[in-house]
């Protein structure tokens, strides 16, 4: 059954080669003054960069370099709050992966606001109003550039918060598949693992229809298969094409329209895990899935294991231990992409594993109130340690 739902996405989405000729005359709508965030010069190796000043000569161009991975609210977010202020900004155009368009996006609403704009990301204050946001994609992963949500890390208070509001929707996002050829290896693998992981915090719902469990699997499967192709060819378009469109889809929430409940606990985790060790989003989430899997298998979710067994790896599944080699499977998946799936590997310390456990219970309500199991800490510590 489709429950009741309602669904609006008003960033317009420019895909195809070529396509940031357009950049000009979507971003005179708004005004001459542009703040041009981006992050370590990934987007000048290249040529990014300069076929957008090209474009954009007839424009006032103030930029803000340097946006971390797993962006910073001091110094990034702060900096660029204080440019816009000072140079009238009329309109961001975030270049790079998820974290510039994140950072953009905090940058957005805080420009704005007379408080702390920590409060607008932690949830103590609501943003009103909003400078308009425009992105040139470079990474497919997080799905930044179709939703309404931002990830921001405050390392002096070892705080990782994801937070929403309509008023961060991008107006336009351009993606041009050729822009991710250059992406590492590394980085495409974290990358298609966490959009794979998007969709699973979904598929694991309290309702579920045929529509939406094939058109999530669907977008599993192309994810699962083009991530092989574009590690063995980094330039292959067809491949970085569907990555990029199956990612934006992934995050945004057209798949679970009239599903009911889910949290996003596993998220939830990872951020805690990147917020105390600062490690790469994706590979954080690929480790955790099939922990997280693990503790929640019981005859509850035997359902939703049948169909992940039957629509991706051909298993039919009929009992828990049929469902473990569905877990089992992706526990190879992840790892054939080259990570490693041990969080010491990353340089996580077992002794801060409870203080991690502690920290996800306090900041976020989904973790014990997911449908199928309520974490509690020491469900928490054990997906950790294992
Ligand atoms: O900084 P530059 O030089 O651009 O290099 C980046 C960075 O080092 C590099 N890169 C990006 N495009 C490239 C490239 N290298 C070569 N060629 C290119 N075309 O890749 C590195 C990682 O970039 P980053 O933006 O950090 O990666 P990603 O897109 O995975 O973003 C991760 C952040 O997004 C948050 C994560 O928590 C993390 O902070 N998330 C945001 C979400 C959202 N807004 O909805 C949801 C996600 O679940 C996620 O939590
Ligand atoms: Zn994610």
């Amino acid at each position: 059954m489709i429950n009741n739902f309602t669904y609006n996405t008003p960033t317009k989405l420019i895909f195809g080669s070529g396509v940031i000729k357009d950049l000009p005359n979507v971003l005179k709508e708004y005004g001459k003054n542009v703040l041009l965030a981006y992050g370590g010069g990934s987007i000048k190796k290249i040529g990014l960069y300069d076929e957008i000043y090209k474009l954009l000569k007839d424009f006032n161009i103030i930029e803000l370099s340097g946006i971390e991975p797993n962006p910073k609210y001091d110094p990034s977010v702060l900096d660029g709050v204080k440019l816009c202020r000072e140079n009238k900004i009329d309109v961001i155009l975030a270049v790079g992966g998820g974290s510039v368009l994140d950072c953009a996006k905090a940058i957005s609403i805080c420009a704005l606001y007379d408080g702390e704009g920590w409060d607008l990301i932690s949830g103590k204050a609501f943003p009103k109003d909003n400078i308009p946001l425009v992105d040139i994609l470079t990474l497919a992963a997080t799905g930044s550039e179709y939703d309404a949500s931002a990830v921001i890390s405050y390392t002096k208070i070892n705080d990782k918060r994801g937070f929403g509001t309509p008023y961060i929707f991008p107006k336009v996002s351009f993606l041009d598949p050729r822009y991710t050829f250059s992406v590492s290896k590394w980085q495409t693998a974290c990358g298609s693992s966490d959009a794979i992981n998007h969709v699973l915090e979904q598929f694991f719902n309290s309702d579920s229809s045929i529509i939406n469990d094939n058109m999530m699997t669907s977008v599993i499967k192309s994810l699962m298969v083009n991530v092989k192709i574009a590690l063995e060819e980094p330039d292959n378009y067809s491949a970085r094409s569907e990555l990029m469109y199956a990612s934006s889809l992934a995050c945004n929430g057209i798949l679970a329209n009239g599903t009911g409940r889910s949290g996003w606990p596993m998220h939830s985790i990872e951020h805690a895990l990147s917020a105390f060790f600062d490690i790469t989003h994706g590979a954080g989430l690929a480790i955790i899935t099939p922990q997280w899997m693990r503790e929640i298998l019981s005859d509850n979710t035997l359902n939703r294991f049948k169909i992940l067994g039957k629509n991706l790896f051909d298993i039919e599944v009929n009992n828990i231990k049929d469902a473990e080699v569905v877990i089992d499977s992706f526990y190879k998946f992840f790892n054939s992409l080259g990570i490693s799936m041990h969080l010491a590997d990353l340089g996580v310390k077992e002794e801060s594993i409870d203080a991690m456990a502690d920290h996800i219970l306090k900041y976020d309500s989904t973790v014990g109130s997911h449908m199928y199991v309520n974490l509690d800490k020491d469900a928490l510590v054990r997906i950790l340690k294992a």
